[in-house]
């Protein structure tokens, strides 16, 4: 694991695109496994730039969304897919049929599920997987307990999660109560993880997927196992881990692992 420790949540998202525009750059055709919620759009932004303002080509990309809620058509505004067109795939030039996101109506999950991680693998693998973390720990939507060998399937939301995403929708009913989430273990089958976190009320999420130990309870700190995770965080965020980490300063290009 590498975690690098950034001043603020700008250079934490300038971090992050610097290492998905690098990998882009040596590998036009790169999978790209992409996260949704507050974490990532300071790092969408920073690509969307790249590419208007020095040509970073998408044309060749493939991306596979971690997580859709179920019940919300692709329209819904607070649907995952609406939040990517509208926070990433409308400003870049990926072509609509290399975009695979969840979806959340599908008649039969199972084998939708199914048929998602056949794409994955049909792909050639997820190059490059980001992550957020939420503040229970879970990534995606792989609440405490989940499997840490699970596949894509689905999950109930926990009450925190729902509580945590209510802010999103006019009332917390209106949150769904289950989403479609790649498992834990599609997740590390990634060949490198980048876990981006801000803000001091994910620094215990941080400290216990980063120093605790690797448990279900807490499905980030699978990470640990990874063979490339970075760790990328704001100052806030990383206020209560222990041990020190030469990630301020270090540059992230550099394999430390
Ligand atoms: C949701 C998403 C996760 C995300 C988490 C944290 O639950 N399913 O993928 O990491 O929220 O969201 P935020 O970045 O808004 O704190």
């Amino acid at each position: 694991m590498l975690v690098i420790i950034k001043e603020n949540y700008d250079a934490m998202s300038n971090e992050a695109a610097q290492i998905v525009a690098d990998r882009l750059r040596r590998k036009p055709n790169l999978v790209l496994g992409l996260a949704t919620g507050t974490t990532p759009l300071g790092m969408y932004k920073v690509l969307i730039r790249l590419h208007k303002q020095e040509g970073l080509d998408f044309s060749k990309v493939t991306t596979f969304n971690l997580d859709e809620y179920v019940g919300l058509p692709p329209t819904h505004e607070q649907s995952y897919r609406y939040f990517m067109n509208v926070n990433l795939f409308n400003h870049i030039n990926i072509p609509e049929r290399n975009i695979y996101v969840l979806d959340g109506m599908a008649d039969d999950i199972d084998a939708h599920c199914d048929w998602f991680e056949q794409e994955i693998a049909k792909a050639g693998g997820v190059d490059v997987q980001i992550l957020g973390i939420g503040a229970n720990g879970h990534i995606a939507f792989n609440e405490p307990g989940s499997s840490l060998g699970s596949r894509t399937r689905v999950k109930t939301l926990t009450d925190t999660t729902r509580w945590d995403n209510a802010r999103f929708f006019e009332k917390k009913g209106e949150v769904p109560k289950y989403a479609l989430t790649m498992g834990v273990g599609s997740i590390m089958d990634a060949k490198e993880l980048l876990l981006l976190s801000s803000g001091k009320e994910k620094a215990d999420a941080i400290k216990a997927a980063a120093e605790g130990p690797i448990t279900a309870q807490v499905p980030a700190s699978v990470i640990q196992l990874h063979r490339k995770a970075y760790v990328i965080v704001d100052k806030e965020a990383a206020s209560k881990l222990s041990s020190s980490y030469p990630g301020t300063w270090r540059s992230s290009f550099t394999l430390e692992l």
